[in-house]
């Protein structure tokens, strides 16, 4: 129970707070559950400018985090008027710098690691009564922890629901296994019972998380004898579930039921986020990826076999330690012949403590840059070409909510191929987690339009829905 003092600010009103996230979903997914748990508590969310409890929930994949969580301390102090404001650091920052993180600022007081989260509502409730101490919740815990669940006062249309924690790869460019831990697998019966609980409430389409989903159950934590096929299929016929999707796979780790499932799970929706970081098999080894060239283009041609109109999006770092511009023509060859419909294309940076920190031969950055423009150039291209492919399609689009794009009232979500759709309404009313048959007539840079068909009557929804050729 939490005493009455650390709920109320000292004119009686409910403490405020405020969460700002940085990084992956898993983050998106933990700073989701801290504010039902902030809120279940009995704080009220509030603006940046008079919380009393601000959280950072931070990342440290990529270019100078510590620099970026200083510079959004330094955002905070000078936003928030709140003479008791206490600042918390969680996610894979804190792991990685932990109570180096109270040098920040005076008013920095707790620092947790994702593993932790959990503990982070006590800590909380702690800083507020004590406010001359700091507090640090930092372990590893040796297995998937449970988080109480709380009852939601808004169920979005999409469910996220984490499958596991961590990942054993150790890409020698990766800091996330040093961040996250080792990789343990959540126990079959806790996943199938959040996705159930959240299809109950509301959601009619499920996103399962990790960091290597596809190795779900291989690891020393797990304690059952599901695999990620299993769990998949298991997912997939759930009912009142229309769609599932899952984000991250490994490509060493897909199997051959991994990939039938998208010829034969109705639900599982022709749309697949497959990192492949890059296509030279020199930078491939020196990655620790686990697969080669052959490999990944032969689990491409699988995947186009399994569902001719799969929808394929991936990652790539440019500029790894000793990559030549040969590598690079082959990343951009493989990305041709995989026809990538959208990726994410990053710089290396070293990470503090991985293999590739230590590897001779840094590209600079301006040759860094040029190589990124190049990936990004011919991304555009195919994604250009996969857009206007889709222009006089029909498909049908789960509306998440009301769209900044363009003028009037417009709703924007996701066809089964992962694509952002945008329709327009003639009425005010809200339209959030309906589904819409519709025909694209017009593609954005990223997006697609479309033209509404008609609702989807909740008694007709049929898994899937997809029209696409
Ligand atoms: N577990 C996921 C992704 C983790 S991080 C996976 O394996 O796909 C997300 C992406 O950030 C990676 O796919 C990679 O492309 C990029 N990334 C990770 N570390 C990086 C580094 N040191 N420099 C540049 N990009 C990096
Ligand atoms: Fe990082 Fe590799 Fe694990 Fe992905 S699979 S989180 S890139 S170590
Ligand atoms: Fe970033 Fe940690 Fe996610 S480093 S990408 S927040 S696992």
């Amino acid at each position: 129970m939490i005493p009455t003092q650390a709920l109320n600010n000292k004119n009686g009103s409910r403490i405020g707070f405020h969460i700002i996230t940085f990084g992956c979903q898993m983050n998106v997914n933990d700073s989701l559950w801290l504010t039902k748990a902030l809120a279940a508590q009995g704080y009220v969310e509030a603006p940046l400018a008079d919380a009393a409890l601000v959280c950072i929930n931070t990342c440290s994949v990529r270019e100078k985090p510590e620099r970026k969580v200083k510079a959004t301390v330094a955002r905070i102090r000078s936003e928030n008027t709140n003479p008791d404001l206490c600042i918390a650091i969680l996610g894979c920052v804190a792991k990685q710098e932990g109570e180096a993180c109270f040098h920040y600022e005076p008013c920095v007081r707790v620092v947790c690691s994702p593993d932790q989260i959990i503990q982070l509502p006590a800590l909380l409730a702690q800083a507020l009564l004590h406010p001359s101490e700091h507090y640090a919740a930092l372990a590893d815990t040796p297995d998937f922890r449970e988080r109480p669940q709380h009852p939601k006062t808004f169920v979005p249309p999409v469910a996220y629901v984490n499958i596991m924690q961590g990942c054993d790869n150790f890409c020698t460019y990766c800091i996330v296994p040093f961040t996250r831990g080792r990789q343990r697998s959540r126990d079959p019966l806790a996943i199938y019972e959040e996705c159930r609980h959240a299809i109950a409430q509301g959601a009619s389409e499920i996103m399962l998380l990790g960091q290597n989903v596809n190795a779900y159950g291989l690891d020393a934590a797990t304690k059952h004898h599901r695999t990620f096929a299993d769990l998949v299929a298991d997912i997939a016929h759930l009912p009142g579930l229309l769609r599932l999707r899952y984000t991250s796979p490994h490509p060493k780790d897909m199997t051959e039921r991994d990939i039938r499932a998208f010829a034969e799970l109705a639900t599982l929706c022709p749309s697949l986020h497959l990192p492949m970081q890059s296509g030279s098999n020199s930078v491939l080894r020196r990655m620790n990826r686990g697969y080669d060239q052959k490999r990944y283009l032969s689990l491409v041609a699988a995947l186009y076999a399994a569902n001719p109109s799969i929808a394929l999006s991936t990652d790539i770092i440019v500029g790894f330690p000793g990559e030549t511009d040969a590598d690079l023509a082959e990343t951009l060859r493989v990305m041709e012949e995989a026809r990538f419909c959208a990726s994410y294309s990053f710089c290396y940076s070293d990470r503090k403590g991985t293999r590739a920190s230590n590897y001779p031969d840094k590209i600079p950055p301006s040759v860094q840059h040029e190589r990124l423009l190049a990936v990004q150039e011919l991304q555009e291209r195919l994604t250009e070409q996969y857009l206007t492919s889709r222009v006089g399609s029909q498909t049908t689009v789960l509306l998440e909510r009301a769209s900044k794009r363009g003028s009037g009232q417009r709703f924007e979500g996701r066809d089964p191929f992962g694509v952002r759709v945008h329709l327009l309404f003639d009425d005010t009313n809200d339209h959030t987690g309906e589904y819409h048959h519709v025909v694209i007539t017009e593609k954005g840079k990223h997006c697609l339009f479309g033209t509404r068909l008609g609702i989807v009557p909740v008694s007709s929804r049929a898994p899937l829905l997809a029209d696409h050729e």
